[in-house]
């Protein structure tokens, strides 16, 4: 068995193209704006989790000016539940730079693209081809799976140093009369076809070609190693309500979830709390509540993000008069009334225990 040369294999993944393509809509433009925004919502979440996302932003910031001038919050809270916030700030800062040192134009070279902030290779890669044809390849989970499968390539693809193997490959693979319909190819047939659990070889174009298929290797690769464990995070949130108005207060950098607003946070090794030292650091920090008005919250709230889990409960808590001045200021908590709250951009959990204590109700 050999393997294929470039131009079969191009040939191939395009007529199965042709063949299987979703209508996806980002796939009928050219404009390097809405193909960023698909391409930024599509990392590390699925078509079908990315595609009402998508079509909500584009609507709300239908140019890239639009959503330059949108204020953060409103951008981050468009963006809730999406996860990996991170990229929702980037994106809205790059808005920002690119209507200011680019005349609202993206960048029309890779290397250029490149320089601008969370593009990385990949993005890069396919703003570059979807949006200007230019001969570069894109590298992204289901491109790893299927060169390692039909190239027989054992690297592990979980080590950033393998990532030149790949892109060396993938570099010499793309056509340079349609690196745009090659790229959506490779991309879609890892999706459909060639997919990590159960690949559809039976009825694959490529088969007879596959390195894995001939040598009965499909499980094996890619070879990816397994991540660290995910630390274990036990939050223990302080929901403090004045006169119906609750006390929250936006993240900052350093951990997860930065630029969302959630409540006043008491974070402990274990899931049991030790309740004299929580009543503590809340006395120190002015906050005048009681054990005694503490009630066992019945419901932990989880959540899965890549290298977390965190486990959450909420002890809410009615407050007989507004928080001081000073420790307003120390804590950096605000009062917000429901309506307002409901606007903010929030993490999951934090949404879900407002609509479990009936809070908000329309979310
Ligand atoms: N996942 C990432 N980019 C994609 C695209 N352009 N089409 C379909 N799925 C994708």
């Amino acid at each position: 068995m050999t393997c294929p040369s470039p131009q079969y294999f191009s040939q191939i993944l395009k007529q199965w193209y042709e063949q299987h393509k979703r209508a996806l809509p980002w796939r009928d433009t050219t404009n390097p704006y809405y193909i960023w925004l698909s391409e930024v919502i599509l990392q590390q979440t699925r078509v079908a989790q990315g595609m009402p996302y998508y079509l909500k932003f584009v609507e709300a910031y239908p140019t890239v000016q639009d959503l330059a001038a949108a204020p953060q919050d409103d951008v981050l809270r468009l963006w809730q539940g999406l996860g990996y916030y991170s990229r929702a700030r980037n994106m809205h800062h790059t808005a920002q730079l690119v209507v200011e040192n680019f005349g609202g134009r993206f960048p029309d070279k890779y290397e250029e693209l490149l320089k601008l902030k969370g593009v990385g290779s990949y993005t890069a890669a396919a703003i570059a081809s979807f949006a200007f044809k230019e001969q570069v390849a894109v590298l992204d989970g289901n491109v790893f799976r299927v060169l390692s499968r039909v190239f027989g390539i054992a690297d592990d693809i979980a080590v950033p140093a393998s990532r030149k193997v790949f892109q060396k490959l993938a570099d010499e693979l793309v056509p340079p009369n349609a690196p745009d319909t090659y790229n959506q190819a490779i991309m879609e047939f890892g999706a459909i076809q060639c997919t990590p659990v159960m690949p559809d070889c039976l009825f694959c174009p490529l088969q007879q070609d596959c390195f894995a298929f001939n040598k009965g290797m499909v499980q094996e690769l890619p070879v990816k190693s397994k991540a660290k464990a995910a630390r274990h995070r036990f939050f223990h949130y302080i929901v403090l309500e004045f006169d119906g108005h609750y006390y929250l207060r936006k993240r900052l950098e350093g951990d997860i979830w930065q630029g969302l607003y959630d409540f006043y946070l008491y974070e402990s090794e274990s899931k049991d709390i030790d309740r004299a030292a929580m009543f503590q650091e809340l006395a120190k920090a002015g906050i005048d509540i009681k054990d005694s008005q503490l009630r066992e919250p019945h419901k932990v709230y989880k959540h899965i993000l890549s290298h977390q889990k965190i486990m959450a409960q909420f002890y809410h808590f009615k407050l007989k008069s507004r928080l001081k001045e000073e420790v307003v200021k120390e804590t950096r908590l605000a009062l917000y009334n429901t309506e307002k709250i409901e606007a903010l951009p929030k993490p999951v959990l934090i949404s879900s225990y407002l609509k479990d204590a009936k809070i908000l109700v329309h979310l």
